[in-house]
């Protein structure tokens, strides 16, 4: 959705989000609190996203949940496009993914759209870019840990030829009505994106039972395709779970871009990197003075320090609400606070990177050898 004040789309998002207002006009649900009840019962102390509402609209989560408790289970599903390195707005969304499979013990599917990326003329990539990419962004995706028997990889480029047919079937109930009205597609927008969303509605089909998608809510317009169409497939329409976008480091407008590095924590920034950007960078609530921060405090809804903290990285309730009254009470210094912030990051990228480095050697497993990747490429996609 476009306005003066912010645009949210999956190829833009700026200025200050609204996010009741894109609940409204997307046409989705706010997690009420009996529905945060019934998932942070099953997801236990880690599900603070869901608890502070950085997961925080739904469609049919309820009957995802239900379909878990009758036994028939659902499935995840969630993506990334490989259109440059990742940085911290990036990974919650697959840790979250991670935390679900194992909490609901499902299987999940992950695909990579080398092919949207170079498609998208605008970010002017190569196909060996995206290639590139590819190859990059699954090493960080599988450093969250996620089950080999029960993950598949979707790379595009490599995966649709094989299904292709069940592509087909989708693509023939998209029209170009449709699609102009969903995503803005113009005359001057080549064929190859028209054709996009068939693809990615395609992991919501794999299995026969409910899929639940984790994703920022950029991503919401395919689903409402992917709804209007499943049951007529003989499938079911996909559930969504819906994040907020991560602020950039430098205020809590739009999203943090990979075309401005500064604005962003990648996952292969240094110590001294990640020291310099929330140092130099960050925005602070906080006062000009020391003076005048002791006697007035700082504002925690629009320092970016705390809000990074609040919405990923201090999972522990207690702490974060201690940090939150020291800050607004001034006895927390934003130098304080942002070395706070330091610490945590320098500490979650070291693990990462850790796990990372073990990934390299089981990403066959992903997409090829593990049980899930090899039922799917067993699958005949013509018989479906
Ligand atoms: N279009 C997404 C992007 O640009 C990638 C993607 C594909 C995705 N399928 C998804 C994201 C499912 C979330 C959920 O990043």
């Amino acid at each position: 959705m476009t306005d003066k004040k912010f645009v949210v789309t999956p190829w833009e998002v700026t200025g200050r989000v609204d996010y009741d207002r894109l609940v409204r006009e997307f046409g989705t649900q706010h997690i009420s609190p009996e529905l945060a009840t019934r998932l942070e019962e099953i997801l236990g102390p880690a599900s603070y996203l869901v608890r502070r509402r950085i997961f925080f609209s739904h469609r049919d989560l309820d009957l995802a949940l239900r379909d878990y408790e009758k036994g028939r289970g659902f499935f995840l599903y969630t993506g990334r496009g490989p259109s440059g390195p990742m940085h911290i707005g990036h990974i919650s969304q697959f840790y979250f993914t991670k935390l679900l499979q194992d909490k609901f013990k499902t299987n999940v599917y992950i695909q990579i759209t080398d092919d949207e990326k170079f498609l998208e003329v605008k970010r002017n990539l190569s196909y060996m870019d995206t290639q590139h990419w590819a190859e990059e962004n699954m090493l960080d995706i599988l450093a969250t840990g996620f089950d080999p028997d029960r993950t598949f990889i979707i790379q595009d480029t490599e995966f649709v030829g094989h299904s292709y047919p069940l592509i087909l079937k989708i693509a023939k109930r998209i029209n170009y009505n449709l699609t102009k009205a969903v995503f803005g597609f113009t005359g001057e927008t080549n064929v190859g994106m028209l054709f996009y969303p068939s693809i990615q509605i395609l992991p919501s089909l794999l299995e026969k039972r409910r899929c639940l998608i984790p994703a920022a809510i950029d991503q919401d317009p395919y689903w409402r395709i992917q709804r209007d169409i499943a049951e007529g497939l003989g499938y079911f329409k996909a559930a969504a779970i819906h994040s907020k976008f991560l602020p950039p480091l430098t205020g809590t407008q739009d999203k943090m871009s990979s075309s401005k590095p500064e604005t962003a924590i990648y996952l292969n920034d240094d110590d001294k990197t990640v020291r310099r950007k929330i140092n130099k960078r960050a925005f602070s609530g906080g006062q000009a003075t020391v003076e005048e921060h002791r006697r007035l405090g700082g504002n925690p809804d629009t320092d970016v320090p705390f809000q990074w903290l609040y919405m990923f990285f201090e999972p522990d309730d207690q702490k974060l609400h201690k940090i939150r009254e020291d800050y607004r009470s001034g006895r927390l210094l934003t130098g304080e606070l942002k070395e706070i912030l330091t610490e945590k990051v320098i500490g979650f990228l070291h693990e990462h990177r850790k796990r990372r480095d073990e990934a390299v050697n089981k990403v066959r497993l992903f997409k090829h050898d593990g049980a899930l990747s090899q039922k799917m490429w067993k699958t005949d996609f013509e018989k479906l």
